[in-house]
């Protein structure tokens, strides 16, 4: 237990905004030097406002360290914006951040979620089920060939951390011929019933990643073709992720890639995502700017979201990414990856036997879905930019005290609950709007 002798640095929490509480709470969290406190309570005293209570625990974020919540005499929130500002001057403090009282906190704690990319490595031995076990209804269940060869693949993506070559699968003579019979049959499909921005990517994962009949493509030749296009990465998962890990990964742009194929005694089955599903399905599309978009979109909607929220995102997400449609023209056309990788719902789909609703997020969310038969409801979204205008109305609705932005250059996920942070994202739009008037004159 430190005490006003602890020093430390000073780590950063915020969950909740200004203007709730009569009550001023401040959270800070500390760990290692000593004396750090005394220089935060130092800034109090510069800020002139007294202390009526401190209180510590182990901290959840520093380890090891404590977490301090702090009451103030400071009614006004310009008063509250003083004291931060004060600590913030210490220069071992990051941030800090205002929180209500601790009763208040803990009542509205928000769910863990990952600000930056490293953070996903938490992820790496997180599967709902068959990750390394299969469930009896596997088509390789009984087959202990398939299992060892499945857990092999699995253990290496148990073991990836960010960072590391992704792993390369030597794929047998057996598991080629699986993929090739899924292969040729879906080219076969796709320029009947693929949305357009499918179709143009296509040929240049054939150019550039090794996609053919004959070859099933690593996915570090994927990634980097990916990121080339629009900055999406892969990394490789153990099974099916939990909806909240998944959609948090999107906030990254990174989508999870299982490596292993399905039982080659049913190359028209799976009953999990596998290499058939992943490549064939969802790739296409992270190589497009307003698809990658609207990934992302709902991405960042789900880092720190309610279970409720989560429940909503995922439903979007399995009717856009995995099950939607899109309108071309006056055709519907197919950009979900559960349907480009389906032989028979593909077809089924885009016939008059479903009901077509336009994609709504609001109803969209609430829509209930059968996982092990086809479709009654598909979503049609008019274009992947107005879904995502779409999606971005709808996470406003969303009940979330903070927002969220993710910053490419340091891969990571910058949570917007400071004057100082909102105040450096003006400056940048206000950059990029003085970028786009000087291309406005030269165009
Ligand atoms: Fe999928």
């Amino acid at each position: 237990m430190p005490n006003d002798n602890t020093k430390g640095e000073l780590g950063m929490h915020c969950d909740a905004g200004l203007s709730r509480s009569q009550r001023t709470t401040l959270l800070f969290s500390v760990h290692d030097k000593v004396g750090a406190l005394d220089e935060c309570l130092c800034a109090l005293k510069k800020a002139q406002v007294s202390m009526t209570r401190i209180e510590s625990r182990p901290s959840k974020s520093v380890e090891p360290g404590y977490d301090f919540f702090v009451d103030i005499e400071a009614h006004t929130k310009d008063k509250v914006m003083q004291v931060i500002d004060e600590i913030k001057r210490v220069d071992i403090v990051r941030d800090v951040s205002y929180i209500g009282s601790l009763e208040e906190k803990e009542a509205d704690a928000v769910p863990w979620f990952p600000r930056k990319i490293s953070d996903l490595d938490t992820f790496s031995d997180k599967v709902l089920e068959m990750g390394e076990e299969l469930s009896s209804d596997h088509p390789g269940a009984s087959d202990p060939v398939y299992r060892k060869r499945r857990l092999e693949i699995v253990q290496k993506a148990k073991e990836y951390r960010t960072g590391q070559p992704l792993p390369h699968i030597d794929y047998t003579e057996q598991e080629r011929e699986t993929w090739r019979q899924v292969y040729t049959k879906l080219r076969e499909m796709h320029p009947k019933y693929a949305c357009r921005e499918f179709l143009h990517v296509f040929p240049l994962l054939e150019q550039n990643c090794g996609y053919g009949p004959d070859n099933i493509p690593q996915i570090d030749a994927i990634s980097r073709f990916l990121k080339d296009c629009t900055g999406f990465t892969l990394r490789p998962v153990m099974g099916l992720l939990t909806p909240r890990d998944f959609l948090n990964s999107l906030a990254f742009r990174v989508f999870h890639s299982t490596q292993y194929i399905r039982h080659h005694s049913r190359p028209t089955y799976t009953p999990e995502p596998d290499c058939c599903h992943e490549l064939l399905g969802h790739v296409p599309l992270f190589a497009d700017p307003n698809f990658a978009e609207l990934a992302q979109e709902i991405g960042l909607a789900s880092l720190g979201a309610s279970d409720e929220d989560i429940q909503r995102l995922a439903t979007i997400f399995w009717f856009t990414a995995e099950f939607g449609l899109c309108r071309e023209g006056a055709d519907v056309r197919a950009y979900g990856a559960g349907l480009l990788s389906s032989f028979g719902e593909l077809e089924y789909a885009l016939t008059e036997k479903p009901e077509h609703q336009s994609f709504n997020p609001s109803l969209t969310s609430s829509q209930k879905y059968p996982i092990t038969e086809y479709q009654p409801v598909y979503f049609v979204a008019d274009s992947f930019r107005d879904a995502t205008n779409k999606m971005r109305e709808f996470n406003s609705t969303m009940h979330r005290p903070f927002q969220v932005r993710y910053n490419p250059y340091t891969q990571s996920v910058e949570v917007l609950d400071s004057k100082d942070k909102v105040q450096h994202l003006a400056q940048s739009i206000r950059n990029e709007m003085q970028l786009l008037a000087n291309a406005l004159e030269l165009v």
